[in-house]
């Protein structure tokens, strides 16, 4: 303990100890009191704004309002997409084709076999088609999905530039001879002349 009638004592130095910590009473700097008040002052300012006189939107109602926003924005792109779809061909760009490459192997792979061959969904690179073989009939049947059928609906889940990239990739399976391909099912009718070769 020190000793309070120590003529050298720092007359700062508060009497009290605790395990050999002791205070020093100096005033706090200027520049930290007044971040201290600004945040009083802050505080007051945020509470009247957004829970006394509810201007603003809380966090959740926010959340709740972008989404719908969003919600709007993709429903337009889907309109104006589904609009545009039967003049849409295949597209021949590598970044494309690779980008669909990525999306079929993640998305589409699992039923259709990782080379299209074929597995739960039908083979895509043979020339025979349920749905239509031209690539308009391809690009319906991943928007609109085949329920019932196993084949899932892909309006909402894929953008439509990454429906448009998936289907020039799987364009460009046609013709190709993967081993033990799922044999033509239901497809009473060879696929019709390419139109767009
Ligand atoms: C859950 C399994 C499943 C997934 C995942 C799936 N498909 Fe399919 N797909 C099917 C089935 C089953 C059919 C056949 C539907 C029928 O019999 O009418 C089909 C049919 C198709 C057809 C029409 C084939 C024809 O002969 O007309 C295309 C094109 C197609 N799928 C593309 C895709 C693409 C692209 C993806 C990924 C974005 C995908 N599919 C994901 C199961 C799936």
């Amino acid at each position: 303990m020190s000793d309070p009638y120590d003529p050298f004592k720092d007359p700062l130095l508060l009497d009290h100890e605790a395990d050999g910590i002791r205070e020093l009473d100096n005033t706090l700097p200027r520049w930290w009191v007044w971040l201290f008040n600004i945040c009083i002052l802050f505080a007051v300012g945020y509470l009247g704004y957004y829970h006394v006189f509810h201007l603003g939107d809380l966090q959740a109602a926010q959340y709740v309002r972008e989404n719908k926003q969003g919600e709007a924005v993709k429903a337009v792109a889907l309109k104006s997409f589904e609009e545009s779809l039967p003049t849409l061909t295949p597209s021949k760009d590598p970044a494309i084709l690779d980008h669909g490459h990525a999306i079929f192997l993640r998305n589409c792979a699992p039923c259709h076999r990782a080379d299209g061959g074929g597995l739960v969904g039908p083979n895509l690179c043979d020339d025979y088609w349920i749905h239509g073989s031209n690539f308009v009939d391809n690009l319906r049947t991943i928007v609109n999905g085949v329920p019932g059928k196993g084949m899932l609906t892909w309006r909402g889940v894929l953008k439509p530039s990454e429906i448009h990239a998936v289907a020039s990739f799987i364009y460009t399976l046609r013709g190709t001879h993967p081993p033990n391909p799922k044999p033509p099912e239901n497809q009473s009718q060879p696929a019709a002349p390419n139109i767009y070769e």
